[in-house]
């Protein structure tokens, strides 16, 4: 028996290891259509001879095509294909409907657009576990400096965004870290004399200052669950602070919050008890969240641009 109960815990710490996103595809040999899913188990295996490894799950809908399939290509999506990547991973009909693609030499779909892919043909496979282990033996590639699409911790990142806003917020200023916390639908939010605010550090020196703080905060609230990727940088010439906002996707919430904390259902929010910066924040986050994509906003209070993650 597997000495592992719980599950949940085993994926969330599985989930720390950081990799790129992958559409792995191929052409069904009996009905000539072509197929594919998005993977992050692919690993480079081998140089000489040429090989790289993939998994696909015993239960995906695909497997007997990838059992019967003579290669498959490895499509490594850019940072914009974002929506390529929820596609190939939902039960939709036609996953390449739309899609800008072309065939390899062996027959395999090549998404125009992607950051580098690699043409194969099965080497091995063979069953561990809940999965099929695909070794692909590389008849052909081909590599971009296209920034890649990065997965961590069940979310995507995109590095060179998240850098960028970073370094800008690095100044002489004081530096603040907010936290925009969802659970179960619902944003948690705090209340005191009047105003509502996103949970959030006091000024601090340097943004690792200023995480730490935040991050014994949302423990004060009983907030669990990791600080995740970077949602708005404000750069505010007149306090003389910074602001960065994080979103936190919370394992847990207690039922009991301490006294102004409160866990506020999205449609319910009245942005305007906010300060006119956390209230565009927490509008735009409602309006994101609908169509389940997010973007990232750098600027400052009055002026400033959000680009798509
Ligand atoms: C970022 C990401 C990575 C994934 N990685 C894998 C993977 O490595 N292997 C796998 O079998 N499924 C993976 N999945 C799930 C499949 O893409 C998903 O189950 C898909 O629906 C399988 O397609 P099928 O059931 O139509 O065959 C991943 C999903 C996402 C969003």
């Amino acid at each position: 028996m597997s000495k592992i109960c719980d599950q949940k815990a085993f994926r969330r710490a599985l989930g720390m290891f950081m990799t790129g996103v992958t559409v792995v595809t191929t052409t069904d040999p009996e009905i000539k259509i072509p197929a594919g899913f998005t993977a992050n188990s692919f690993t480079s295996l081998s140089l000489e001879p040429p090989l790289v490894l993939v998994c696909l799950g015993r239960d995906a809908n695909l497997y007997e095509v990838f059992e019967r399939a003579s290669g498959f290509a490895v499509n490594i999506l850019s940072a914009s294909q974002r929506e390529i990547s929820n596609n190939f991973a939902s039960p939709i009909e036609d996953r390449f409907a739309g899609l800008d693609q072309t065939l390899s030499a062996l027959q395999n779909p090549i998404i125009a657009g992607a950051t580098a892919w690699f043409d194969c043909q099965f080497e091995r496979r063979f069953v561990a576990g809940d999965h099929m282990v695909m070794i692909g033996a590389v008849q052909d590639f081909f590599g971009s400096d296209r920034p890649s699409l990065g997965y961590a911790r069940g979310s995507y990142f995109n590095e060179r965004l998240e850098k960028q806003a970073l370094d800008a917020v690095s100044s002489d200023n004081l530096i603040r870290a907010g936290a925009v916390v969802e659970y179960q639908g619902k944003l948690l939010l705090q209340n005191g004399a009047g105003r509502w605010t996103v949970p959030s550090s006091t000024p601090k020196n340097s943004a690792a200052e200023a995480m730490t703080d935040l991050k014994q905060r949302l423990d004060g609230l009983g907030v669990t669950g990791e600080i995740g990727w970077l949602y708005a940088v404000e750069q505010e010439s007149r306090h003389q602070c910074n602001s960065m906002y994080f979103h936190v996707l919370a394992a847990g919430v207690p039922e009991s919050l301490p006294a102004g904390a409160e866990l506020v259902p999205m449609q319910e929010i009245d942005f305007t008890c906010f300060n006119p910066f956390e209230s565009g924040i927490l509008e735009r986050y409602v309006r994101e969240h609908e169509r389940g994509r997010f973007g990232i906003y750098f600027g400052t209070e009055e002026v400033g641009n959000v680009a798509m993650r």
